[in-house]
């Protein structure tokens, strides 16, 4: 108190007067007022769209989770049986340390990579567990805010996941784009990509779908994979390699993680986030990791000290439930052969939602050009419905979709396929 004396008597009568009645004001206010109201998730703004909606044909084509042919959420039976022998073993729940699971870091390393790998075999890697596939790019993000030191620009396909913008931009990166998507073909735009990539400053950040691009459902083949690697390596980028999808795109995940592993092959040291939301269902468990390709097991040593130190602030160490099950599934050749026949069942059966639904749009009548919706892969379809087109979806049909035209063909059943078509083309005709 009598330190505060001196300052006091430096204020004017009127500014001691304002200073007894400062706390009354505060307290009459809020600390919040000028927090404005954000805008709604658009994604999940359909969803809450489609609860209201009482038509009983309704359809929720917007999110991203997969449903069984009666349209129902989907447990695997091989994480039903982890689980089982989990809670057989009455297992502690004690912390994980800060990196997550080793069991699952191996494990996940390998399923992307290949047991047989080099990179595997030299041990000249490091991954960490995260919270599942957005965790793991926040966590890379991070860690490339701190240690990048060469660029902030983060250059990503247009479009990309609507997440990977603000997952980078609060970390501190700086976004950019490159051509990826064509309208005109509802395809592939390489001519564009190439051209784009081969122009980026050298030592820029350049973000890949692995397989399965969200939103557009377009991937590179392998000739092209080989040309946007070589420019890659051509202009010294770094690449960054987000793999939400593997085996969920063609039910087989060496096949869908061929990029990867090609990039690798070529020397490209990459950066890679995985996700076990889709190919195992384990949304809700948040199981995923982030992993560093190094030059060098030293250099592998130091990069995971370093995510070490960024993780323990963040969220000290990650769950362990989803992991267990993970590794549990990964690392038992029953179980793993059990969950790798379920990645497939998963995957065809959106193959043949996309088969379908172009032959039922033929039946419909339609003359459009329908082939992009077999040709493009993964959980979702660039429809290439105009916003006007997919309103009238919704306030006709029930109908619903996020506004760019991508529909999640995992919400298309057997059941309701003729539907859909019958709808798409009474807008489209
Ligand atoms: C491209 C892409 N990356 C990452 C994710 C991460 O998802 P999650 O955090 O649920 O693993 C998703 C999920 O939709 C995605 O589509």
């Amino acid at each position: 108190m009598a330190l505060l004396q001196p300052a006091r008597r430096l204020l004017s009568a009127a500014a001691q007067r304002h200073l007894c009645l400062a706390p009354v004001a505060a307290r009459a206010s809020s600390w919040w007022s000028h927090v404005e109201m954000g805008p709604p998730d658009p994604i999940l703004g359909v969803t809450e769209a489609f609860k209201r909606d009482t038509n009983a044909k309704k359809m929720n084509l917007g999110v991203g989770a997969y449903r069984d042919d009666n349209g129902k959420p989907f447990v695997l039976n091989s994480v039903r049986k982890a689980e089982a022998q989990i809670a057989a073993k009455k297992m502690d729940k004690e912390y994980l340390p800060i990196a997550g699971l080793a069991e699952f870091n191996k494990a996940s390393a390998e399923l992307a990579l290949g047991d047989t790998n080099e990179v595997i075999k030299s041990g000249r890697y490091v991954t960490v567990q995260t919270i599942s596939g957005t965790g793991s790019l926040r966590v890379g993000a991070s860690f490339l805010q701190r240690f990048f030191k060469y660029s902030r620009d983060v250059y990503l396909p247009k479009p990309s996941w609507g997440n990977h913008t603000p997952i980078f931009r609060d970390a501190g990166m700086q976004l950019q784009a490159y051509r990826y998507y064509d309208p005109k073909t509802c395809g592939f735009d390489f001519a564009g990509a190439l051209d784009d990539i081969s122009k980026i400053p050298e030592q820029s950040v350049i973000l890949f779908h692995a397989c399965a691009h969200n939103p557009t459902g377009v991937d590179p083949r392998p000739e092209q994979w080989k040309e946007l690697a070589a420019v890659v390596k051509k202009r010294n980028l770094f690449a960054f390699f987000d793999m939400a999808y593997q085996g969920f795109a063609s039910g087989d995940i060496n096949r869908d993680s061929w990029a990867v592993r090609h990039f690798i092959e070529q020397g490209i040291n990459v950066v890679l986030s995985q996700s076990y939301a889709k190919n195992m269902g384990l949304y809700g468990e948040r199981v995923g990791a982030f992993s560093v390709i190094c030059k060098d097991v030293d250099e592998a040593k130091r990069v995971e000290s370093q995510l070490k130190i960024l993780i323990r602030p963040m969220y000290s160490n990650p769950p362990i439930k989803g992991a267990r099950i993970a590794s549990t599934i990964l690392t038992s050749p029953d179980l793993r052969k059990e969950w790798l026949e379920e990645v497939k069942g998963m995957a065809d059966r959106i193959i043949d939602m996309r088969n379908q639904l172009v032959a039922n749009l033929k039946k419909e009548g339609s003359s459009h050009n329908w082939q992009h919706i077999t040709d493009q892969i993964g959980m979702f379809c660039y429809t290439g419905l105009k916003p006007e087109q997919v309103e009238q979806l919704t306030k006709e049909f029930s109908i619903y979709m996020t506004k760019d035209g991508r529909i999640s063909v995992a919400g298309v059943t057997s059941g309701n396929v003729g539907y859909l078509a019958h709808a798409i083309h009474q807008v489209s005709k």
